[in-house]
């Protein structure tokens, strides 16, 4: 990749509940959910790898156990995985506090912390080497989105300097926005209180900007997403598989689709824009599948129509229903004739009789 700082350490968040992801999040963490055919994770790790991240401490909370058996020591990575887990949720800033003392940095080295839910195309080594450039406190990547009421709004003057931190505001000032890859200046670290719930969006970085460190930002265009909805969700893992990010660790070439092991696709059957085919999921003939996420195990019907949806491990959708911007819960069945649009989910396990929602504006 572009270019890499050998030895750096770093921080990866991945204790929040992933409320906007339910039903997906209910059983598995969202940084775990399958992604383009593997766990989310997979895809931020090995792009910090390349560009010379060694090691990386998870900062866990929310369904904690589940990471290390993904990952283990992180050697399949070529890295060193390390898990800290908090007792009771500590925020962002509390986790970035709790994870640090796995840390071998020095008070002046630079710490990569990386939201756990991120799909981002920027160089990481630029981003760190305009920190040490500049001799910031901390450096925050920067993107631009279309609505930055969702995020944390970051202006900056024209030095780059940040100049306010404005989490989730309704009056946003900039359309630029953190982008949830941060690098800090080990000792700004220590300085978070330890052992208490800090959020590094509403208190430290305000803090750090009202008391005159320098909170730089490193603004760029490429690729960027958070997974933290549905509709995100299913856009990153169909944008991994046609190749709009690069992966190292997708698990295939690029393409319309992506089939694990054992997926059985109709030859009448056709699956394409990106969608992600799990192990063992059966596609019938006369079934369209287009920019979505089968899970293991699942099955779409013979004329059935999925487009930008999730369907989940052991689901089910019946011949002739219409699956379009929804998600469909672990071992959900959709009975024949259903048309499910506009976002609805379908909790895991629950039977949809025969033609029981329609919409009617849609005929
Ligand atoms: N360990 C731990 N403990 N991790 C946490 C906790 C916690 O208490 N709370 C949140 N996290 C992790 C989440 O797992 C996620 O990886 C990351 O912190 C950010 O949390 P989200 O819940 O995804 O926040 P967001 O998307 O609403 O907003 C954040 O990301 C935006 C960019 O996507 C903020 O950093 C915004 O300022 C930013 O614009
Ligand atoms: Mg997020």
């Amino acid at each position: 990749m572009e270019s890499s700082l050998p030895g750096l350490e770093a921080i990866l968040l991945v204790g929040g509940q992933g409320t906007r992801l339910r039903p997906l999040t209910l059983g598995t963490p969202k940084p775990l959910l399958p992604t383009a055919g593997v766990p989310f994770l997979a895809h931020q790790l090995a792009r910090a790898r390349a560009f010379g991240v060694r090691r990386i401490v998870f900062a866990t909370s929310y369904k904690a156990a589940m990471f290390e058996p993904a990952f283990g020591d992180g050697a399949a990575f070529g890295l060193s995985l390390e898990y800290m887990t908090e007792e009771s949720p500590l925020g962002t800033g509390g986790a970035i506090r709790n994870a640090a003392e796995a840390l071998d940095s020095g008070p002046g080295d630079p710490v990569l912390i990386l939201n756990g839910d991120i799909l981002s195309g920027h160089d990481i080594g630029d981003q760190v080497r305009a920190h040490l450039a500049r001799r910031a406190a901390v450096t925050l990547h920067l993107t631009e989105v279309d609505d930055p009421t969702r995020f944390g709004c970051v202006p900056t003057d024209e030095t780059g300097r940040v100049t306010a931190f404005l989490e989730k505001t309704p009056n946003p000032v900039t359309n630029r926005i953190n982008a949830g890859c941060y690098v800090f200046t080990r000792s700004m670290i220590d300085s978070i209180p330890c052992g208490e719930v800090v959020s590094v969006e509403r208190e430290t970085f305000p803090g750090l900007i009202k008391s005159g460190e320098l909170v730089l930002g490193y603004a760029d265009r490429t690729y960027w997403l958070d997974v933290g909805t549905p509709a995100a969700f299913v856009q990153g893992s169909r944008d991994l598989v046609l190749g709009r990010l690069d992966s190292p660790a997708l698990p295939g070439p690029t393409g319309e689709c992506l089939a694990l092991d054992g997926a059985r696709i109709s030859p009448e059957a056709k699956v394409r824009g990106g969608t992600a085919v799990g192990a063992r999921a059966v596609v019938e003939a006369g079934a369209t599948v287009t920019g979505s996420v089968l899970l293991d195990d699942s099955v779409v019907e013979s004329g059935a129509a999925v487009t930008d949806a999730v369907v989940g491990k052991g689901a089910r959708v019946c011949a002739g229903t219409v699956v379009r911007d929804a998600v469909i819960g672990d071992g959900a069945v959709v009975g024949p004739g259903n048309e499910l649009r506009h976002g609805v989910r379908i909790w895991p396990g629950v039977e949809l009789p025969e033609r029981a929602v329609r919409y009617s504006s849609d005929v």
